[in-house]
């Protein structure tokens, strides 16, 4: 493994010059997107795609999981950009079941609510202007609240409350479901949600991102005193290495913060954590499935990539002019486009119904290793949007 040094700062070099990637190239991946969309328009109706494929093909699963919305979310980057109606009502069909599982609190014991109610129903809000969705997300919003543990500023993650093994864990994952606690305060008035998902960026970016601007995957706090206890990972390779989706989820999720509250410091934080992901990039850039490696067999993780382009160019516009930094994010996005678009696309795989090859869902489970999961599909899709339009997020 090669030795990395200067912690937050990036190396020298690397993103300075402008990429090659061309406009027409991100339209022709945009197209082929489509094209995977509309293959699957009608078996994902009533179903979602499984959370990670099995040689490559996504299986029918029920919306139990964390991810059926990326789905949703997809059907709405397609209705967004094309404006083709077949998209819109596709989108529209899904949203009595997120309702129907709010409703039946099926598998709402769970901080990604954010992720499931953001990508179809605020999306469907702030696209259509459609009332019901509003409310559907309105009511996610109070159920990802009520896991907010006042006394640690946490928003526990996964399991019920009272789970020994669960209480008062927080993961970095979760800053992505913060944007719908700051959106519900902004509808609904209640300052209540913007109140939780500040007290927990702030904790996130003070516990789970170390001294180096690595970061943990989880953190356990004492829920009762509040005290931080210690970090454990979940589907990295080692507590003390860094898991890459993590990463990216932070990469992505405090600039997202940023956009809410204003706080300089959550941009710093970003940079930082930024540059050792950068700094930790294989020769293609595309991350391996946690940093600890930097070459060699291990599988990359295209997923990560996918949601740090998304990242990178949020905190890039986020960021002075005057900043170089805001000009070599937009580089090293591009690059890892590029060499997404060029290598990891499902554009040679005819069986294959996903879109990027070559993620990991968990390697310590062994579960969705060297697959397509349906997360990365659509943060390669936001990505295109990104950089071919000019995107309001969903988030
Ligand atoms: N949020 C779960 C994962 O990234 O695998």
């Amino acid at each position: 493994m090669k030795q990395v040094i200067d912690e937050g700062i990036l190396a020298a070099g690397r993103y300075d010059d402008a990429p090659r990637l061309m406009k027409k190239r991100c339209e022709e991946a945009l197209s082929f997107i489509l094209g995977q969309i509309d293959r699957n328009l009608e078996t994902f109706i009533g179903t979602f795609p499984s959370e990670a494929s099995t040689g490559n093909v996504y299986r029918q699963v029920g919306n139990t999981e964390w991810t059926p919305a990326f789905w949703t979310g997809m059907l709405w980057l397609a209705y967004e950009t094309t404006g083709n109606e077949k998209y819109r009502q596709a989108a529209e069909k899904q949203l009595s079941s997120y309702k129907q599982r709010i409703e039946e609190r099926r598998y709402t014991n769970t901080h990604d609510l954010g992720f499931l109610y953001t990508l179809s129903c605020v999306s469907a809000y702030k696209l259509t202007g459609n009332e019901e969705a509003k409310q559907i997300a309105l009511d996610a919003a109070e159920l990802l609240y009520i896991r907010y543990l006042d006394q640690a500023g946490i928003i526990q993650a996964w399991g019920n409350l009272d789970d020994p093994r669960q209480r008062g864990r927080m993961i970095i994952d979760c800053l992505m479901n913060l944007p719908l606690l700051y959106w519900a305060s902004e509808e609904s008035g209640d300052r209540k949600f913007y109140d939780a998902a500040h007290s927990h960026v702030r904790m996130s970016a003070k516990y789970l991102i170390r001294e180096d601007a690595s970061s943990y995957h989880t953190y356990y706090m004492d829920a009762e005193t509040g005290d931080p206890k210690y970090g454990k990972t979940a589907q990295g390779y080692s507590d003390d290495s860094c898991w890459s989706r993590g990463q990216a989820w932070g990469i992505y999720g405090f600039p997202l913060s940023y956009r809410y509250t204003g706080e300089t410091e959550l941009l710093d934080l970003t940079t930082k954590i930024a540059n050792y992901f950068l700094n930790r990039l294989p020769e293609d850039f595309v991350c391996y499935w946690d940093l600890i490696f930097t070459e060699g067999p291990e599988e990359r993780d295209s997923s990560a990539a996918a949601i740090a382009v998304c990242g990178l160019l949020e905190a890039a516009a986020h960021l002075p002019l005057t900043e170089p930094l805001k000009r070599k994010y937009e580089n090293a996005a591009l690059k890892i486009l590029e060499s997404l678009i060029e290598n990891y696309m499902t554009t040679d795989v005819p069986e294959s119904n996903g879109i990027l090859l070559h993620a990991v869902y968990s390697k310590p489970g062994n579960n969705g290793v060297d697959e397509c999961c349906i997360w990365g599909d659509y943060y390669m899709h936001e990505a295109l949007v990104r950089v071919t339009r000019d995107w309001k997020p969903y988030w």
